[in-house]
């Protein structure tokens, strides 16, 4: 067999924040299906991953949290690290971008290119914050998106139209530091020209054509992403900065370019590199085979699983660079999927519409595997999706416990029944179990072509085919009505439903595979090559089954209807909108002089329905204040309560009565008061602050 060589990459995650079912569906899990066929198939694999570190997405979450970048990346480096160990998505190796081989590797690969002139240092008018006295970059900025509308559209890129933007294009843009109008103020930056890049771009992508030699088939690349890079290079190419004024990041390696760093798009796909070189180190391997391109012409076969939104830069902006490099090998493929939506909206993280990873992973540890099936059997693959509980529930009651559980199940009581659990002989093979044999023999190639056309869904339904095959062959033959009559005929049945079981051990394994080795395990199998499957997967007469675990549990409406709760509480939570007023500053805040002060005296103001005139001692000192809480409060009530107060308030005269102060009632949305008090026992007169 025709062994190659495989770099297969999966998108960093940036580490601001936990990985939901979208990015599983989309990425994740159809690369770790990939890569384990593959590795079945015997080929040289290395599967990358890790956390994208810097940008702006990192530095602006660490400020809405108010700690620093650094721990926002190490929290989220190690949550999503786990999270993808506990699913059973199986990297060679999860790495980090603020790494110091990343660091290094990425200002090497900066420095070729500059010095292949490659790059040009251009001047321009960046948006700027006066009050931070810092160039806004990207996200940095917020505004109307020109394209849709969107009042809160990024500087990068608007969330609700999914264009590409610049800062400048934003109308009304303001800084999402002072939340001011930004100025403009000069800075300068290495560029990338892409323009001159277009023709050799057109060619790669249309044809699978570079320097003359065709290096792949275009026709095995999805057309979302052929469509999108050609509206990009049809659309111009143009300049694009590779630098930004920023402190967190990889930084410029030359004089003179403090507070520069490599923009996060530049840094990012290298980490691919960066992190097979430490796999390379720590596993005894040359990373080189893995991107460099070889003279034998036994190049590297590198595949980047990404979402649709990644296209452009794994497709043009990276090829770019490891062409202007002038070493690397160039892409294979890149199976971008398109979106996962959630029970009929789009996953959106700063919303808090979605179903976490690790969430999911906490509460049903054992369900990994029902996740796995549903997700790939709705990928996004050529366009968009959904998930829904409901669906969810479907698919493991009506197809993996129905279908897979269910047969596996009656061929292992079958076999207890009536060979007391020993795998019985195949007596005599009638044209019924021939034809069922050819077909098993099938499965392993049609499989396989589906794999490597990226068509993840398919492969997944056609592995179910061989269980449906099972059933059928079950359902035509009716062991359970010739124990008595053909006695040898019921054990050859069952023999051919076990070699059914022992096959499904085997190509479940990419997709399921918790389950696999639960199958794998009544024959104490080992997990072969897949070239070898058929020949090896064989159910050996004489010997005893192990027990059968149980595979899946029947999804109860309960549990369905608890997530869906869940959700529907996000949903209100997102349709409440507090109306904040405007910020204050902490000096603002400091004038208010609050204290906890005692009623003594309470007498309702004549002529004057909801005031109640009180008298109140603040440290010893007596005030008197006129409150409007007569309709929730009898003068009786409030004698003795110790209130909170603001005591600088200005004097004013209200029924003739001079109110020194003011008591601070809560007040919910009926309107109804409620004094407010200290929750442990406090002096009169203690400071509120
Ligand atoms: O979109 C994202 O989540 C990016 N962090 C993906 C980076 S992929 C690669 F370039 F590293
Ligand atoms: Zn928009």
């Amino acid at each position: 067999m025709n062994k190659q060589r495989y770099t297969v990459t999966a998108a960093l995650p940036y580490a601001n924040g936990p990985l939901h079912l979208g990015h599983i569906a989309g990425v994740y899990l159809p690369a770790d299906i990939f890569v384990r066929f593959l590795k079945m198939k015997g080929h040289d694999v290395v599967f990358i991953c890790g956390s994208d570190e810097h940008g702006a997405a990192i530095t602006l979450r660490a400020k809405k949290e108010g700690i620093t970048p650094k721990e926002i990346v190490d929290k989220y480096h190690q949550i999503i690290s786990d999270s993808f160990q506990r699913f059973g998505i199986q990297f060679d190796i999860y790495h980090r971008t603020s790494s110091e081989i990343h660091h290094h590797t990425a200002q090497n690969i900066f420095l070729k290119l500059l010095e292949n002139n490659h790059f040009t240092v251009e001047k321009s008018q960046q948006f700027y914050d006066e009050d931070y006295k810092q160039f806004l970059a990207d996200r940095y900025v917020t505004g109307e998106c020109p394209k849709c509308s969107n009042p809160n559209a990024y500087g990068d890129q608007c969330e609700k139209c999914g264009s590409d933007l610049s800062p400048d294009e934003l109308i009304h843009p303001l800084s999402t530091l002072s939340g001011k109008t930004p100025v403009l103020k000069e800075t300068s930056h290495w560029y990338l020209p892409m323009q001159r890049h277009e023709q050799w771009l057109r060619k790669w992508i249309l044809n699978g054509e570079l320097d003359g030699v065709k290096i792949h088939d275009p026709k095995s690349w999805r057309n979302q992403v052929i469509g999108q890079c050609m509206s990009w290079i049809d659309g111009g190419l143009h300049s694009r900065a590779m630098t930004r004024d920023l402190e967190w990041g990889v930084r410029v390696p030359l004089e003179n370019s403090e507070g520069k760093v490599l923009y996060v798009w530049l840094d990012a796909p290298i980490g691919y590199i960066s992190a097979t070189k430490q796999w390379a180190k720590d596993n005894n391997k040359n990373w080189e085979d893995y991107w460099i391109k070889q003279n034998n012409s036994e190049n590297p076969n590198l595949i980047h699983f990404i979402g649709k939104d990644n296209i452009v830069f794994h497709a043009i902006i990276f090829p770019i660079i490891l062409k202007a490099h002038g070493d690397f090998v160039l892409p294979k493929n890149v199976p971008a999927s398109e979106f996962l939506n959630l029970e009929g909206d789009k996953f959106s993280t700063s919303r808090s519409w979605a179903v976490w990873l690790h969430e999911y992973i906490e509460k049903y540890p054992e369900k990994t595997d029902e996740l796995k099936y549903t997700l790939t059997s709705i990928s996004p693959e050529t366009k968009d999706s959904e998930f829904t509980w409901k669906d969810y529930q479907s698919k493991v009651n009506n197809e993996l416990l129905s279908i897979l559980g269910n047969f596996v199940n009656r061929v292992t009581v079958l076999c207890q029944k009536y060979t007391g659990g020993k795998i019985p002989l195949l007596h005599s093979s009638s044209a019924e179990i021939e034809k069922v044999f050819e077909e098993i023999h099938k499965f392993p190639l049609q499989i396989e072509t589906l794999l490597y056309q990226y068509k993840f869904r398919d492969a997944q339904a056609e592995v179910m085919n061989l269980a449906r095959l099972g059933n059928k062959f079950l359902a035509e033959t009716e062991p359970w009505k010739k124990a008595k009559t053909s006695p040898l005929e019921v054990e050859s049945i069952l023999y051919v439903s076990l070699q059914i079981t022992a096959v499904l051990g085997q190509l479940l394994e990419p997709f399921l595979p918790n389950t696999a080795q639960k199958l794998r395990n009544l024959f104490k199998q080992d997990l072969f090559a897949w070239d070898d499957i058929i020949e090896n997967a064989k159910p050996i007469s004489g010997h005893k089954l192990a027990d059968l675990p149980l595979l899946f549990n029947r999804i109860e409406d309960e549990m369905v209807q608890l997530e869906v709760d869940k959700l529907l509480r996000t949903k209100e939570t997102l349709n409440t909108k507090i109306e904040m007023k405007k910020n204050i500053t902490f000096d603002d805040f400091s004038q208010l002089d609050l204290r906890l002060a005692t009623i003594i005296e309470a007498e309702k103001v004549p002529n004057a329905e909801k005031l109640i005139q009180l008298t109140l001692t603040v440290s010893g000192m007596k005030k008197t204040v006129v409150s409007g809480i007569a309709q929730y409060y009898s003068p009786q009530e409030c004698i003795g309560k110790k209130v909170l107060m603001l005591l600088n308030l200005e004097p004013k005269k209200i029924k003739g009565i001079v109110s020194k102060g003011m008591i601070l009632m809560a007040e919910d949305k009926n309107g109804t008061l409620s004094f407010i008090s200290s929750e442990k026992e406090m002096e009169e007169g203690s400071i509120i602050r």
